[in-house]
């Protein structure tokens, strides 16, 4: 197979100063892209703010023959968001790939979980994607053209102890991604959604450090690539992915039980709870339209 390239094409990747972010920055650069390395350069609970991170892998782009530009912006405001986008369109004069990537972590047990945990969490990850996106939005909708990735996680998909906060924000990220891809599809806009797993300061405290080391980001960034290629056709896809695995992720619903609308009762409802929860024949679901679909049909 030809080599998938990127040449002409401008990327922005935020939290791009370290772990998954500097790997996708790396490969997108060494294939051809502009990329805006952006990264607040604070510590993995969000705290502090320095130009060190971003500036070390722009070096790291540039000494390998590859053309990059850093920038420091927060991506948790709107100013932040459009100054990020700024700097790709004063830079190179477009955007045509947007990877939110930059995030942090306030992990505690639910019981224990302060306001300040939950909101920064949500502004980092959620408004962050947002801010980006939104600021992004425009100009590719104008050139018909453009490729986003969320950066979602296992823990929003399937829940993870002392992660309230996080799995909260990270599921959000599906339901935007998936959104954005309804919207931006007929403006060749695609949207993909990743939960990746890969060694970081982030896992640091997670994982042990022998499976861990194992886990090279760069062993996520390929998949990421390919969604943001002109040769992918993707869009609304959410993918695990990491340690040399990739998987598709769909919705299924079971094949449920359907009452007559008078007899819907608290018991009817106990009676029929094991066929209701039963998956045995689930079906995926593809679309809003066909989830609701099922309901009118009753009617
Ligand atoms: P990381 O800590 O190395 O990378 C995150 C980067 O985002 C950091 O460089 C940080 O300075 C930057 N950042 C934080 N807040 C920012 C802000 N407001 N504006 C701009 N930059 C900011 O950690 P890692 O693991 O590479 O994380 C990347 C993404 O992948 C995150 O969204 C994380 O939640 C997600 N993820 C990572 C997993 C893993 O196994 N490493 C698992 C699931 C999700």
């Amino acid at each position: 197979m030809a080599d998938i390239r990127f040449d002409g094409r401008v990327a922005v990747v935020t939290g791009a100063g370290g772990g998954l972010g500097r790997s996708h920055a790396l490969l997108l650069g060494s294939r051809g892209a502009k990329v805006v390395v952006n990264d607040l350069g604070g510590a993995p609970d969000g705290t502090g703010e320095s130009k060190m991170m971003a500036d070390k892998v722009v070096e790291e782009i540039q000494s390998a023959g590859g053309e990059a530009v850093p920038n420091y912006d927060s991506v948790a405001t709107m100013d932040g968001g459009a100054g990020i986008i700024q700097t790709a369109m004063d830079s190179y004069g477009r955007i045509d790939i947007l990877i939110n990537n930059a995030g942090i972590l306030r992990d505690v047990s639910f019981l224990k979980m302060p306001e300040e945990s939950w909101d920064i969490i949500f502004s980092v990850h959620v408004k962050g994607s947002f801010c980006c996106s939104k600021a992004t939005w425009p100009i590719m909708r104008e050139q018909q053209y453009g490729r986003i990735i969320m950066t979602s996680s296992a823990a929003g998909i399937y829940g993870n102890f002392g992660q309230s906060n996080y799995s909260a924000a990270k599921m959000a990220l599906i339901g935007l991604g998936q959104t954005l891809a309804l919207e931006g599809k007929k403006y060749s806009i695609h949207s993909n959604t990743i939960a990746p797993i890969a060694d970081s300061r982030l896992t640091a405290t997670v994982l042990p450090d022998d499976i861990r080391k194992k886990l090279k980001p760069e062993y996520v960034s390929p998949l990421v690539a390919y969604l943001c290629s002109e040769q992918c056709e993707a869009t609304g896809g959410l993918f695990e992915v990491g340690a040399g695995s990739f998987f598709h992720l769909n919705w299924y619903r079971s094949e449920g039980s359907t009452l007559k609308t008078e007899d819907v009762t608290i018991e009817n409802v106990a009676e029929n709870f094991s066929k209701i929860t039963d998956m045995t024949n689930a079906k995926a679901m593809g679309s809003i339209q066909e989830s609701t679909m099922s309901f009118m049909a009753n009617l």
